[in-house]
């Protein structure tokens, strides 16, 4: 059972490297091999928009993502831990996403293999915090790791985490929890009823009437009189993030981007002359 382990944060020793050598802890007790990373300090690069992960099926940046997606491919579990910087994970996050338009050549391996993440987010004050862990998340579905469990922790100052044994303990046994739903000894977390049953986030897009969708994963339902959210359990297997809508979106989409736009690219060249 192989745990890979993330840090988002450059203060060290900070909240985020504390809580993720706690939750390790936890999951090495449960008998797995962790390998921690701090990807904070990692060289990795801001996706060019070049595509050519897709159709040349290899990115062309010289960096260190390539290693870390070989290390994301082979674990079984994710444990992924960033502060909130102004309301959302620290932007290490948001440009490791970016890049994981790579991991959708991937989606029919990684189908049939049981994978699973905690997520954890570590910030200041709660209500300055609305969507850290929805996009905590989504960075663990893009890389193939359906949710098993998320915690938000509150703690401003370095190490101020560690007064807090009650949260301390709750990691720990995050991290076993994570070993045995990997071993299918245990569930994932049960949505409340204002979360999406896919990904737990607790925003939700009004599409007129009582429809509504989650924002971020686009799984469909409805909004009953006590605004709970209802999504029939059909709707689960339309999540983007599911393997088969996945691989839809690389073919159906994506890959058909290219012959539209090689059928314009004489008339952009020719309208770009005065932009140069
Ligand atoms: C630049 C910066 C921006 C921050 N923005 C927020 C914020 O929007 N909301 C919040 O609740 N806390 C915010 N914080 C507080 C951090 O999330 C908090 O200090 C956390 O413990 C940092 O984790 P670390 O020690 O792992 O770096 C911010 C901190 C910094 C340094």
């Amino acid at each position: 059972m192989k745990i890979l382990t993330l840090i988002a944060s450059r203060r060290s020793p900070g909240n985020s490297e504390i809580l993720a050598k706690q939750a390790s802890a936890g999951a090495r007790q449960a008998g797995a091999t962790v390998e921690i990373q701090n990807i904070a300090v990692s060289n990795i690069a801001a996706c060019e928009g070049c595509l050519a992960c897709v159709f040349r099926g290899k990115c062309g940046e010289e960096d260190q993502m390539g290693i870390l997606v070989e290390k994301l491919l082979k674990a079984d579990g994710l444990i992924v831990v960033a502060p909130i910087y102004l309301l959302s994970p620290a932007s290490i996050i948001k440009k490791i996403m970016d890049r994981a338009l790579m991991m959708s050549l991937y989606a029919d391996e990684l189908a049939d293999k049981r994978r699973g993440a905690l997520t954890i987010t570590i910030a200041g004050k709660s209500d300055w915090n609305p969507i850290g862990i929805e996009m905590m998340n989504q960075f663990a579905l893009s890389y193939g790791f359906p949710v098993y469990d998320f915690l938000e922790a509150y703690a401003p100052g370095p190490g101020e985490i560690l007064l807090q044994e009650e949260t301390m303990q709750t990691v720990n046994t995050l991290g076993e929890g994570l070993v045995s739903y990997l071993q299918g000894k245990a569930e994932s977390r049960k949505p409340l009823p204002n979360q999406c049953p896919f990904c737990y986030s607790r925003s939700v897009r009004l599409l007129g009437g009582n429809k509504i969708q989650c924002p971020f994963c686009l799984v469909e339902g409805t909004l009953d009189q006590d605004y709970q959210i209802n999504v029939p359990k059909e709707a689960l297997e339309h999540a983007f993030w599911t393997p088969a809508h996945r691989k839809r979106h690389l073919e159906d989409w994506i890959k058909a981007t290219r012959g539209r736009y090689m059928q314009n690219r004489a008339t952009i060249k020719e309208k770009l002359e005065k932009y140069n």
